[in-house]
C-alpha cells in the first residue's frame, strides 16, 4: 500500500502511534517528489506537477500571485530556489515582504503542497553566479529582455531583441543577461500536505521553525 493511499485509509480503530510513525515517511517523500521535479529536465515527457508552482506574495495593496519554474531544492536544510528576472515585480515585493507562500498541485497523485517560506534575493552575489554559470542558453535567453518587465509596450513585444526570436543567444550573448538575473532562495519554514481521494483526504503538517513539529490535520 503506497504512503499516501494507507493514510488515507487509516481506520479510527488503528494505534494513533502507527498514524504518527508514518509522518516521517511521508514528509521524506514529499521532499524527494520535489527535488525529482526540480532536477528534471524540460524535454522529459511525464512531467511532475511538481516542476512548477506559484508563489503568492504579499504587497502594500494585497496579495500577488504568479506561476514559477522550482529550480533546486535541499532537503536536509530545507531550502528551495526559483528565478526571476531582478527588475520584475515580485522581485521588488518579495524584497519589501519577504514572506512568501508556494502551492504546489501533482494532478497524477493529487497531492497539494503548500510551503510557508521566508525569501532572501541574490542577485549580485556568488549564489546568483552559481546558478547562473548552470544556466544554458536557453535558460538564460528569459533574462535578455531590453524592456522592464510589466512596463506597457506600444506593441507585442516578444522579451528578447529581435534576432533571437527564433534562435539561441551565444554564450557570450547570453553573459547580458546576468544584471538581470535574481536568484530567489525561500527558507521552508513548513510544509503542508493534501492528498485527495475517495475514500477520504490526507492532510498533514510539518513545521521547521520555530520548532520542529509534525501532525495530522483534519482535512
Ligand atoms: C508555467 C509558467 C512558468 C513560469 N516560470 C517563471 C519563472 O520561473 N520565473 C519567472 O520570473 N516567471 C515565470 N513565469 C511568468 C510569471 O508567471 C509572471 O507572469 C511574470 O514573471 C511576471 O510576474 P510578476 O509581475 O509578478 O513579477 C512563468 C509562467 C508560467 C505560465
Amino acid at each position: 500500500m503506497s504512503i499516501q493511499s494507507a493514510a488515507a485509509n487509516h481506520h479510527p480503530s488503528q494505534e494513533n502511534s502507527k498514524a504518527v510513525a508514518m509522518l516521517p515517511d511521508l514528509e521524506r517523500t514529499s521532499w524527494e517528489q520535489l527535488r525529482a521535479a526540480a532536477e528534471q529536465k524540460d524535454d522529459q515527457p511525464e512531467a511532475s506537477g511538481f516542476k512548477t508552482m506559484t508563489v503568492a506574495t504579499c504587497t502594500s495593496r494585497g496579495a500577488d500571485a504568479r506561476m514559477v519554474v522550482l529550480r533546486r531544492v535541499d532537503i536536509d536544510h530545507k531550502y528551495v530556489w526559483f528565478y526571476s528576472d531582478a527588475r520584475a515585480e515580485k522581485v521588488l515585493q518579495l524584497e519589501a515582504f519577504p514572506q512568501a507562500s508556494l502551492l504546489f498541485w501533482d494532478s497524477n497523485r493529487h497531492v497539494q503542497l503548500r510551503l510557508t517560506v521566508e525569501t532572501r534575493l541574490h542577485t549580485d552575489d556568488y549564489v546568483a553566479d552559481d546558478h547562473w554559470e548552470k544556466l544554458g542558453v536557453a535558460g538564460r535567453k528569459a533574462y535578455l529582455s531590453e524592456q522592464k518587465p510589466g512596463t506597457e509596450q506600444p506593441h507585442p513585444y516578444p522579451g528578447v531583441p529581435d534576432h533571437l526570436v527564433n534562435n539561441l543567444p551565444s554564450i557570450e550573448e547570453s553573459e547580458a543577461g546576468r544584471k538581470n538575473f535574481a536568484v530567489i532562495e525561500c527558507r521552508v519554514l513548513a510544509m503542508e500536505y493534501l492528498q485527495l481521494s475517495r475514500q477520504g483526504h490526507t492532510r498533514a503538517c510539518f513545521q521547521y521553525e520555530p520548532e520542529s513539529k509534525m501532525s495530522w490535520l483534519a482535512p
